[in-house]
């Protein structure tokens, strides 16, 4: 199949996944992004967090959730009692696809072939870090781990048992950054750290 499958080594450990990312020409994202961003945390975590993809500091830094949806996440992860640096975190796609608008790189969906073309890095990772829970954040993340569509509303905070893994939807934290009024935003949060005390509870 097209995608990235052809540029991730076999058995690699997440190191060594790290290492070959760069060189993916899966699909056409690698273009205009600054460098493919993988993951953080250590690789033998009990709990897997997937995002949508790098946003415009990620491509910058190469490293994940280190701008706004980052210090949300952070936050959530805190008041759910969970140790920020015991999770892995990683993205369902690995290069930031944006629009320019004048000097600023503005955020853009990745597609369902961007998604599809990106999934071998996640099912690679996955398979060295051998989580107990894997964590969808939002509709892309759930769409790669999932593979196939999700309704988000419907589907979050269940723990979903998979074959090699639990699954557990949430909302992406991004998604609160967006909301102005400072009510729904503390009902968002909350609800948004029960999902993660749930999938830390299924991996306990
Ligand atoms: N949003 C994501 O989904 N991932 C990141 O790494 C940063 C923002
Ligand atoms: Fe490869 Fe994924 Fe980057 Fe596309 S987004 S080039 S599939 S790493």
């Amino acid at each position: 199949r097209p995608g990235a499958q052809e540029w991730v080594p076999p058995r690699a450990d997440v190191e060594a996944l790290t290492r070959a990312v760069h060189d993916c020409r899966g699909c056409e994202l690698w273009q205009p992004a600054t460098q493919a961003v993988f993951s953080a945390g250590p690789d033998d975590a009990a709990v897997a967090l997937v995002g949508e993809q790098p946003g415009d500091q990620e491509d910058r830094e190469g490293e994940p959730f280190v701008g706004p949806a980052g210090r949300v996440l952070a936050e959530a992860l805190q008041a759910a009692g969970m140790d920020a640096e015991q999770v892995y975190v990683t993205n369902a796609v690995k290069h930031f696809r944006f629009t320019e608008r004048g000097k600023r790189r503005l955020h853009k969906k990745p597609v369902v072939a961007h998604i599809r073309a990106c999934v071998p890095w996640l099912e690679a990772e996955l398979t060295a870090v051998r989580p107990r829970v894997v964590v969808a954040l939002g509709a892309t993340a759930a769409r790669a781990v999932l593979g196939h569509e999700v309704r988000i509303g419907a589907e979050r905070g269940h723990v979903l048992d998979g074959e090699s893994h639990d699954v557990v939807i949430t909302t992406h934290p991004s998604a609160l950054l967006r909301l102005r009024d400072r009510a729904r935003y503390g009902e968002e949060f909350d609800a948004l750290v029960a999902d993660l005390r749930t999938a830390a509870d299924a991996a306990a």
